[in-house]
């Protein structure tokens, strides 16, 4: 099918190549001829696993680029919108970028059109769409307006979009409902998982993936109310692991133990330094004012985002009871992008925590693995930057753990250890066991499970929490 993606970002990048990959013919839509340029020249403007791979066997054959969105429309039987839908001031979704398309769509239309919201949006913005596209004179049978929200993760994005635990599509009508079963049909059929040639398929992901329809309000629903529950589950394991801090249990078996309950299921349990990135942040806020229009004070969202907030800060007093004074410390840090396997740094909380360590006078050298050149701009020159986590550690007088990037999970503790002037690690991410760490002669700080000192003797019980709370 001809499809037109409107919006190179992250998620109309991956996900025309991806349609691309399952057989059909994509324009990528973008009002920015530099990144344009860049793209048909052969650039990948995001780091993300399998992309570069798919634009490569795509790109000039069934993926083109263009700036000409009335074209695009012409030619497409499908336009997805996927451009930005940042928060304003209030939290509200901005989604003028949303309508600005919706317009130009309007007078292009020759046919009949489904126009599908893909970037992240608020319920009601399909009823929006339709009035647009009436206002500016298209004919009520020309055009349809769906939801197929995505459920990518940066990082996993391409692999997510070809192996999903489900396939979401709003739509109101049976005619609108077939075009996108005809899109997802190498997928939901089984056939793209057949080629040689198919993304890989990661551990525990069933092929092949369920479709299921909805109401176009439902699914944009659905999409908010996802992204808030993980939210929440991230804020409640981090309230447990505070709990936990103060009563001298741990955390990881606390999960262990709640996770394999399978009404509740042991994902998105990690507890760490809070949840960050360019989605949960903004859509939680997005959703809390979406449901305060309609009449409903979402309170629960106020203590997620407040727990969020909290877990940041009850870092920062780890790293003053591990230190005691800051100011002129030097700190090594590792990760600044707001997970592993990403060099998104938006919203990251460990960006959050450099600056606060930064005002507080610490001296800094951090290494990230991709999210060098994007924490340079923001941070500048506040900080030093290593080629890598031993570089970091070096000289420093503790080395704090920020991202969970795989590679930090497998250093040489025994060179890690020669390399700190002080052998303290403050994790906050749990990517030791406490007890490895103390074998290895350090004093080590987790989230939610006991500190323990290079002797191998854990803190007293709630030592950490009581420390914490009269400092
Ligand atoms: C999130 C959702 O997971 C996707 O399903 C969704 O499609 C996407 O938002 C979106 O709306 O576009 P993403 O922001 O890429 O994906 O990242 P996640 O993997 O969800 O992680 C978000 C944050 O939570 C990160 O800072 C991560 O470190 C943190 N996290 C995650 C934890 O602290 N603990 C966990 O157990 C899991």
């Amino acid at each position: 099918m001809r499809i037109a993606v409107v919006g190179s970002g992250y998620v109309g990048l991956v996900a025309g190549a991806c349609f691309a990959d399952m057989g059909h013919d994509v324009i990528l839509v973008d009002n920015d001829q530099g990144k344009l340029d860049g793209l048909k020249n052969g650039q990948v403007p995001i780091h993300e696993k399998f992309l570069s791979e798919l634009l490569e066997r795509h790109r000039g054959r069934n993926l083109t680029f263009s700036d000409d969105l009335g074209a695009a429309v012409e030619a497409s039987a499908a336009i997805f919108i996927a451009v930005g839908t940042p928060p304003t001031e209030t939290g509200h979704a901005d989604l003028s970028y949303v309508e600005s398309v919706a317009r130009s769509i309007s007078s292009a239309i020759n046919g009949y059109k489904v126009i599908v919201e893909k970037s992240t949006v608020p319920v009601y913005t399909s009823e929006w769409i339709r009035k647009i596209l009436r206002r500016n004179a298209a004919a009520p049978d020309a055009f349809d307006v769906a939801s197929n929200p995505e459920f990518l993760r940066e990082g996993t994005a391409v692999t997510d979009f070809f192996y999903p635990d489900r396939i979401l599509v709003g739509a109101d009508s049976d005619r609108c409902a077939a075009v996108l079963r005809e899109i997802y049909a190498p997928l939901t059929d089984g056939t793209y998982y057949k080629r040689p040639d198919a993304i890989p398929q990661p551990e525990r992901t069933q092929i092949p993936p369920p479709l299921i329809i909805t109401s176009t309000k439902s699914a944009e629903l659905i999409k908010h109310a996802c992204n808030a529950f993980l939210a929440m589950k991230i804020s409640f394991i981090n309230a447990v692991a505070s709990v936990c801090e103060s009563v001298g249990a741990n955390v990881q078996q606390v999960c262990q133990g709640i996770g394999t309950d399978s009404r509740i299921g042991p994902r998105f349990l990690n507890p760490g330094i809070g949840y960050g990135g360019s989605c949960f942040p903004k859509d939680l806020l997005a959703f809390r004012a979406v449901a305060r229009e309609c009449g409903y004070e979402f309170r629960l969202l106020d203590e997620v985002m407040r727990i969020n907030e909290d877990q940041r800060h009850r870092f920062l007093r780890k790293v003053h009871n591990a230190l005691w004074t800051l100011r002129g410390k030097r700190l090594g840090v590792l990760g600044l992008a707001f997970k592993g396997g990403t060099d998104d740094i938006r919203e990251s909380p460990a960006i959050a925590l450099v600056q606060n360590l930064v005002q507080e006078g610490c001296q800094i050298t951090a290494y990230d693995p991709a999210a060098r050149e994007r924490a340079r701009e923001v941070l500048n020159s506040s900080i030093e930057f290593a080629s890598d986590a031993y570089e970091a550690a070096q000289g420093a007088d503790a080395l704090l753990i920020l991202t969970e990037w795989d590679e930090f999970s497998s250093l040489d503790l025994n060179r890690l250890h020669q390399q700190l002037k002080y052998p303290i690690v403050i994790d906050g991410r749990n990517l030791y066991d406490p007890e490895v760490m103390a074998a290895h002669g350090f004093t080590y700080y987790s989230v939610g499970r006991p500190a323990v000192t290079a002797e191998g003797l854990p803190l007293e019980a709630g030592a950490q929490s009581r420390k914490a709370s009269n400092s």
